[in-house]
């Protein structure tokens, strides 16, 4: 049956979206799928039944698509998709609803303060960096691939880089920073079936893992095999496995983990539901090292649509 790539969308990431669903619908046709782009921005999801499609690949990152709310959409229209559930993907989106879940089973998150969208004083945001220490990070609690991501290292700074990251309409979270190694790990699959893929390392310039250097430099090095000490890529793998577990995710997730260069211990920060398909995108890279195509996940991550 004819299966469609929803792909765009409304985020902040729709840009990353399209070069997402570009991969993927290429990869899919290129393998006698009968797959379609259709971008939920432009067109109503309920066309989707009206015009005979029987799954449907979510390629959208952020909200409206990575949130729970187009996953909501496809279950009342009874059409398979990827990924995880409704109430995960909305977890998910959400970096301190995910913390609160994976403090409650005991799992490590750096340290947070919350600021709430409109609700917070500029003392609030002042006693932050003494919370914390510094550097800090600064983020929006609803967005990817780092927008309105600051690390803050000056008492100074906090208050221009908590405006930045409501700019995107959002709760901001103040997070502990973890100096270390940026890593970063996949999981294919559900429940006890689920399995960690190949940890990737990332370096960065200058330590610098944005929006620019995510999608458009190539001065970022991905190293898998990660070469981490002995035991440490396996004992993240583990971590990674449990935390993805305690959020009921399935389907397939990238999870986003800093190691602290002090103590070797692994953080937990996220869980991406819709994780980036684009070229320069890290799910496709581990999956290669496992001995899985860029073609081949798209086959097995359709596959796996459910309801
Ligand atoms: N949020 C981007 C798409 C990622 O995690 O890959
Ligand atoms: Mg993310």
């Amino acid at each position: 049956g004819k299966v469609a790539v929803l792909m765009g969308g409304r985020s902040a990431e729709r840009e990353v979206s399209l070069m997402s669903g570009a991969g993927v619908l290429k990869a899919l046709q290129g393998q006698g799928v009968n797959a379609h782009a259709f971008d939920p921005a432009e067109r109503d999801l309920s066309e989707l039944k009206r015009k005979g499609f029987k799954r449907a690949f979510i390629a959208l990152h952020g909200r409206f698509g990575e949130d729970g709310t187009v996953q909501g959409a496809l279950e009342l229209l009874g059409i398979p998709y990827t990924g995880s559930g409704v109430m995960t993907s909305a977890i998910a989106i959400d970096k301190v609803m995910t913390k609160r879940v994976w403090l409650a089973e005991g799992l490590p998150t750096p340290r947070y303060v919350l600021l709430r969208k409109g609700a917070y004083t500029s003392e609030q945001v002042a006693a932050v960096p003494g919370e914390l220490g510094l550097p800090l990070i600064v983020k929006p609690a609803r967005e990817g691939s780092s927008l309105g991501l600051t690390k803050v290292t000056r008492d100074a700074d906090v208050a221009e880089a908590v405006e930045r990251a409501a700019a995107l309409d959002c709760d901001v979270l103040c997070e502990q920073f973890i100096a270390g190694d940026e890593v970063t790990c996949p999981v294919l699959g559900a429940g006890d079936d689920a399995k960690p893929l190949p940890v990737i390392r990332i370096v960065a310039p200058e330590g610098n893992y944005d929006y620019q250097n995510k999608y458009f430099t190539d001065d970022t090095q991905y190293l898998v095999p990660c070469g981490l000490p002995e035991g440490e890529e396996a004992a993240i793998q583990a971590l990674v496995l449990q935390a993805y577990r305690v959020l009921g995710a399935r389907g397939w997730g990238r999870i986003d983990v800093m190691i602290d260069a002090a103590t070797r211990k692994p953080w937990l920060l996220e869980l991406n539901t819709s994780p980036g398909m684009t070229g320069h995108s890290l799910v496709p890279m581990s999956a290669a090292a496992a001995g899985i195509s860029y073609e081949a996940l798209c086959l097995q991550l359709l596959e796996g649509a459910a309801l």
